[in-house]
């Protein structure tokens, strides 16, 4: 029997989705022969409400210095970051000489607003390459791997932070209980944590299951989250939304007893009671859900073949490593990937191997169909690629279900 990560219960999967590779480990074909796979299987604990894979690959498999994801490579998350920045400078940083310490800072999308600011900042990143566009802007960072350890190190070095920030990182750290001691004592009595990352509620209501691959350990709600803080002397505070990644939710959390705990964190723990996140059935609604998404998906890109259509897709995602890999679809169906990212240009997609192309490609010679795969940037994409549109090109969206635009 496999343990709850959070609080050891047993847990056992609800679903598997099978083998799969690394999902940002894009690779050239020399790498074919040994590439690495683990077993996917995903869990919900009826003890703390955690939803959580049963195994992922050791950490430097994933994060080091060939890491494929870069933040900058969209417009629209810069904005989405300079008025996350704005909101936790605006409401939380109003002492003298504020010191902010975000994890998985990446190449500096968000602390490059702080550094502009004049703010005392440390970003914590331990894949090298994209820690290395961060440096090179003038932005402080520790190419590590923040747990507890490493807390104690920055305290010890620069005192403890007035806030502590993250994006799309909490998510993948399966060794949380080290991270939640280490906010514990890295932030004052008085100090603010906020991060966001993809939210349970809206994995589950719009079938994305594509949000779960190698670096996701957990899908969040506030319940989970709030078990786990207080565990280490910390509640959650307030919640807010987001659209960003397809449905986000955004944590901000304090030392116990320091700040009143807004209206809008209540509610939404008694929604997710309403909504059965915390209800076994619901996984299993969850799985037929996701086998359905998976045939209707399959079935139109074989139907579209054997009308001798051409399929492309836009955006290598990591996202899209699951759900090419769970639907067995290569480049028999879609014929390539094209994405903006230089480092998985001239690669293959993990596990499928379906070239990665640059967006050039995609425009010299239109494909009659093209899978969004980044859809969660459809708005910036799409306005970007009007001409394909235009043409009488069609795209491919499968969430919340699969059609055709
Ligand atoms: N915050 C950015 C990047 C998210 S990708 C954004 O939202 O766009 C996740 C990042 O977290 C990667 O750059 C990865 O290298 C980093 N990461 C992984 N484990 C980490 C850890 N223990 N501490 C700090 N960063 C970590
Ligand atoms: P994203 O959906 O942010 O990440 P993931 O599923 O890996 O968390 O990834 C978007 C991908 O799409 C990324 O590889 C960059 C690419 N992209 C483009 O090619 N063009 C664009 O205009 C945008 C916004 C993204």
């Amino acid at each position: 029997m496999k343990k709850c990560l959070i609080c050891n219960s047993d847990i056992s999967p609800f679903i598997s989705y099978g083998d799969m590779p690394i999902a940002n480990g894009f690779l050239s074909p020399d790498k074919f022969q040994n590439e690495y796979f683990f077993h996917m299987q995903v869990a919900h604990c009826e003890n703390c409400s955690m939803v959580q894979l049963i195994e992922t690959p050791d950490r430097e498999m994933m994060f080091n210095e060939n890491y494929a994801f870069f933040s900058g490579t969209s417009l629209a998350m810069k904005q989405h970051f300079k008025e996350f920045a704005e909101d936790v400078n605006k409401r939380f940083l109003n002492n003298q000489d504020p010191f902010v310490v975000e994890i998985g800072s990446n190449d500096g999308i968000m602390l490059q607003n702080f550094k502009e600011w004049g703010i005392r900042h440390l970003g914590i990143e331990p894949s090298a390459n994209v820690a290395k566009v961060a440096m090179e802007k003038g932005i402080n960072t520790i190419v590590d791997f923040f747990d507890e350890a490493l807390a104690n190190k920055i305290v010890a070095e620069n005192g403890q932070a007035d806030a502590f920030i993250a994006a799309n990182v909490m998510c993948h750290l399966p060794y949380f209980h080290s991270i939640v001691a280490g906010i514990s004592k890295l932030i004052k009595k008085t100090g603010i944590v906020v991060f966001e990352d993809p939210y349970l509620g809206d994995v589950i209501e719009k079938i994305s299951y594509d949000q779960i691959y190698d670096e996701h350990t957990f899908l969040f709600s506030v319940s989970s989250i709030n078990f786990i803080f207080k565990e280490h002397g910390m509640e959650v505070i307030d919640v807010i939304h987001q659209e960003t990644h397809g449905g986000s939710m955004r944590y901000i959390i304090g030392h116990k007893g320091e700040r009143d705990i807004s209206k809008e964190a209540i509610q939404q723990m008694s929604k997710e009671n309403s909504l059965g996140l915390n209800n076994p059935e619901t996984y299993i609604q969850f799985r037929q859900n996701c086998e359905s998404s998976k045939k209707l998906f399959k079935n139109l890109l074989v139907d579209l073949k054997s009308q001798g259509k051409t399929v492309a897709g836009y955006g290598a995602t990591s996202k899209s490593t699951t759900i090419l890999n769970y639907s067995d679809i290569g480049p028999d169906l879609i014929k390539y990937i094209c994405d903006n990212t230089p480092i998985k240009q001239g690669k293959y997609s993990p596990g499928k191997h379906i070239p990665i192309v640059p967006i050039e490609t995609f425009r010299g010679n239109y494909p009659e169909y093209v899978v969004l795969f980044a859809y969660n940037h459809a708005k910036e994409i799409m306005e970007k690629e009007k001409e394909f549109t235009a043409n009488g090109g069609k795209w491919i969206l499968y969430v919340p279900n699969v059609h055709i635009i």
